[in-house]
């Protein structure tokens, strides 16, 4: 019996004993390809001397000051480095804890920054896209789209949702090359309907994770959202929590979409999952608002900014760029996307292998002329993530996808560091706990 009150507190969890790589070891020394790097996170795999190395030195330095009295070299460091590789003009970092934590913040500041530019403003509202995730604190949680929110509806904000970018099952019915990208036209809908005198932003991730299975959005899609946003004065704020920092085979996805959006918000890869970190990236046009106003975002969390996570996350980021971690995700990724399509579509439950990079989704489905997924009741997702484990091979599962609550899928996201024999390795594996798996259904 343990005193740790988990998630699930039911579920026999394994026991994790150390990480080398892609690989994760158990307390009974069985071995595992991390196939999703934890939760997207762990994108130079486990225990990179390199990082251990930055982590050691800056910990015996100091670990932690707070921002309200002190700044550090390695924040600085950071910041700049940002600034090197976000794009267009978003050049000022405003570091937290985590991915709820960023995208919370880049709520207020959106609010914030309304209120700074004209005084009195009513606008405070972000518009989101259903079969999204951005996190569950309360703010982040409220722009989110998906299941996770119903045990907490009473307690959200009144923030709208507009379509699904979800080609797979377009909620217009159109295929992307018969289509006006009507799921991004949706966002002006929404604006008028709500008012854009009540929207300050619209949060949208630039290829969808947790909540849907690597969806990529049409390619014109951000453009358009970016001209809705300018046209009504909203901000566009990218939430990038998993995809970015090399996670799709470039810095940031939105890099490949050709638009700059006002706000990232980050965390996961930027520090690989060696200290909790997050954070927005803004544009200069939003830090001078403040500047230029009351000088102060009234927000805040103890640990953002601490020196142990910017020192780690200045590692991480400088070995991303040094040994080419980002193109090596892009490579991998289309042999991974490749391999897995050719060897997993056969399968009679398997709808979809879609994604970007390194970030691959797979749907699950019981009938795949018509999409028709299996009942939520079947544990589609978890049954299969089970049989992957037996196999050695650990996913990332959701469910919801056809409907709110039907429909499985999983993510498969490895390490950034995977190389070819090991996306070899982890198919095989995949086709064995698949084939075992086909017979129980
Ligand atoms: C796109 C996105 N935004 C926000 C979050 C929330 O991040 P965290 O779990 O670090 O709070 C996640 C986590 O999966 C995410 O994928």
């Amino acid at each position: 019996m343990s005193n740790v009150f988990y998630r699930a507190v039911n579920k026999k969890l394994m026991e994790v004993d150390y990480g080398k790589g892609i690989y994760l070891y158990d307390t009974d020394g069985n071995k595992y390809i991390d196939g999703s790097s934890g939760a997207a996170v762990s994108n130079l795999g486990h225990a990179h001397p390199v990082v251990l190395d930055a982590m050691m030195k800056q910990a015996s330095k100091v670990a932690f000051s707070h921002l309200s009295r002190w700044t550090s070299r390695p924040i600085q460091e950071l910041a700049d480095l940002v600034d090197d590789l976000a794009p267009g003009d978003l050049s000022k970092l405003y570091l937290v804890s985590g991915g709820s934590e960023a995208t919370e913040s880049a709520l207020k500041m959106a609010r914030q920054y309304y209120v700074e530019r004209d005084g009195q403003s009513s606008k405070y509202r972000i518009i989101s896209r259903w079969k999204s995730f951005h996190g569950n604190t309360i703010g982040s949680l409220s722009m989110t789209g998906d299941g996770r929110r119903k045990k907490y509806t009473p307690l959200l904000l009144n923030f709208p949702h507009i379509a699904p970018a979800y080609c797979y099952r377009c909620p217009f019915d159109k295929t992307p090359e018969n289509c006006d990208v009507d799921c991004a036209q949706d966002l002006e809908r929404c604006i008028k309907m709500e008012g854009a005198e009540y929207v300050a932003g619209f949060i949208s991730e630039p290829v969808g994770g947790a909540a849907c299975g690597a969806i990529v959005p049409h390619q014109n899609y951000s453009k358009i959202v970016r001209q809705i946003c300018d046209q009504y004065d909203i901000l566009m704020i990218d939430d990038e929590v998993m995809a970015g920092f090399g996670r799709t085979g470039s810095m940031f996805a939105i890099d490949d979409f050709g638009v700059v959006p006002d706000l990232i918000c980050a965390a996961k890869g930027m520090s690989a999952g060696y200290s909790p970190l997050g954070a927005v990236i803004a544009s200069q046009k939003i830090y001078d608002t403040f500047k230029n106003g009351s000088g102060v975002f009234v927000h805040g969390h103890t640990y953002g900014g601490n020196p142990l996570s910017a020192a780690v996350s200045l590692s991480v980021i400088n070995v991303l760029v040094k040994d080419k971690i980002v193109e090596n995700s892009r490579t991998v990724g289309a042999y991974l996307m490749a391999q897995m399509q050719e060897k997993l579509l056969p399968f009679s439950f398997v709808g979809d292998v879609r994604g970007k990079g390194l970030m691959i989704g797979v749907e699950i489905v019981k009938d795949k002329a018509t999409k028709e997924p299996y009942p939520v009741a079947k544990g589609m997702a978890a049954r299969i993530t089970q049989s992957l484990v037996k196999h050695g091979v650990i996913v990332y599962p959701g469910t919801g996808n056809a409907d709110g609550v039907n429909g499985d899928q999983f993510l498969v996201t490895p390490p950034l560091i995977i190389t070819k024999d090991q996306a070899d390795e982890l198919v095989t594996k995949m086709v064995a706990g698949f084939t075992e798996f086909s017979k129980t259904i």
